[in-house]
C-alpha cells in the first residue's frame, strides 16, 4: 500500500519520519526498496543532475519531467514534488496551474512550497483543492541571490520567533508537514514540539520528526560541496570513477571484449 500524507502526519510522535531525495526511476527504486517513508523530487536536481550552481535556474517543465520519471518507479513511499522558482509568488492560478502539473503530469502525490506565513492563504487554497502542501521554512535555497550563499537559520531570537510564526502558519494552512532546512537545532526542536504535524529537518538537529537528505550527499555522488552536517553512507562517485578507469584500462590493452 502506497504512503499517504495522512500516514506521514500520523508518524509524529511514534517514530522518526526517512525521506530522501530522488531525481529518476531507478534511484527513486533504490530507495523505496530500503523502505523509506518520502522521497522528493527537490529542485535540488538543478545542482545535482543538471549542472547549475544553484537552484534557481530549475523550471517547472524540468521538475514535471523528473517527477514523472521517479512516479514510473511506483514508490510505496509518499512522492512530493518540488514547485520551482518564484511560482507560489505568482497569481494563485500561476501556482494552482503548476501544482496539477506536478500532480497530473509527474505523478506526485503532494508537493512542496518554500516560503513564510505569508505563503500561507496560498497554501491553504491548494489544499481546498485537494493539493497536499509540505511547507519549507529555514533556508530557502530558491532565495539564493537575495541570500548570496547558504546559511544557518534561526540562531538570534529575531530570526527564531520568524521561523515559528511561519510554522505555525504552515500548519494552520493545512501543510501535511513541514520541511526546515538548516535551522539551528535548538530552535528547530522548539518549533517541533509546538507544532502537532511532522517537522522534517535537514541540518537542523536530532529533535525534529524526522530526517530529509539529498541522495547525491548522502551516497557521495557529489562532485562539489558537501554540507557538513551530511553523514556520507556510500562513495559511489569515487566507486564510478575506479570503474570507468578499469573499463579504459581494459579496452585499450585488448581484455575486454575477451
Ligand atoms: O530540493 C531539495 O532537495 C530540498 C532539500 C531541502 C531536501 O528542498
Amino acid at each position: 500500500m502506497s504512503t499517504t500524507t495522512q500516514t506521514i502526519s500520523r508518524l509524529k510522535g511514534q517514530r522518526p519520519i526517512v525521506a530522501v531525495t530522488a531525481y529518476d526511476a531507478p534511484m527513486a527504486g533504490y530507495a523505496d526498496a530500503a523502505g523509506v517513508d518520502l522521497i522528493l523530487v527537490g529542485d535540488s536536481v538543478g545542482t545535482t543532475q543538471l549542472g547549475f550552481e544553484n537552484t534557481v535556474p530549475v523550471t517547472l517543465d524540468m521538475m514535471v519531467h523528473h517527477t514523472a520519471a521517479v512516479s514510473r518507479a511506483k514508490p510505496k513511499a509518499l512522492l512530493v514534488a518540488d514547485v520551482p522558482f518564484a511560482i507560489a509568488h505568482d497569481d494563485f492560478s500561476v501556482l494552482l496551474n503548476a501544482c496539477c502539473r506536478l500532480m497530473q503530469e509527474g505523478g506526485a502525490q503532494a508537493i512542496k512550497i518554500e516560503g513564510d506565513a505569508l505563503m500561507a492563504p496560498a497554501v491553504e487554497r491548494l489544499t481546498r483543492a485537494g493539493i497536499p502542501v509540505l511547507g519549507h521554512i529555514g533556508l530557502l535555497p530558491q532565495n539564493f541571490h537575495q541570500l548570496g550563499g547558504y546559511r544557518k537559520f534561526g540562531r538570534k531570537k529575531a530570526e527564531r520567533e520568524r521561523l515559528l510564526t511561519d510554522a505555525v502558519a504552515f500548519e494552520a494552512a493545512n501543510c501535511f508537514a513541514v520541511l526546515c532546512e538548516m535551522t539551528d537545532a535548538t530552535a528547530a526542536g522548539a518549533i517541533a514540539r509546538q507544532l502537532s504535524v511532522p517537522l522534517i529537518g535537514i541540518g537542523s538537529g536530532a529533535e525534529c520528526d524526522g530526517q530529509i537528505l539529498v541522495t547525491n550527499d548522502m551516497l557521495g555522488l557529489n562532485a562539489g560541496y558537501v554540507p557538513s552536517f551530511v553523514k556520507q553512507y556510500a562513495k559511489l562517485g569515487e566507486d564510478a570513477r575506479k570503474a570507468f578507469a578499469a573499463y579504459a584500462e581494459d579496452v585499450r590493452k585488448g581484455k575486454f571484449p575477451s
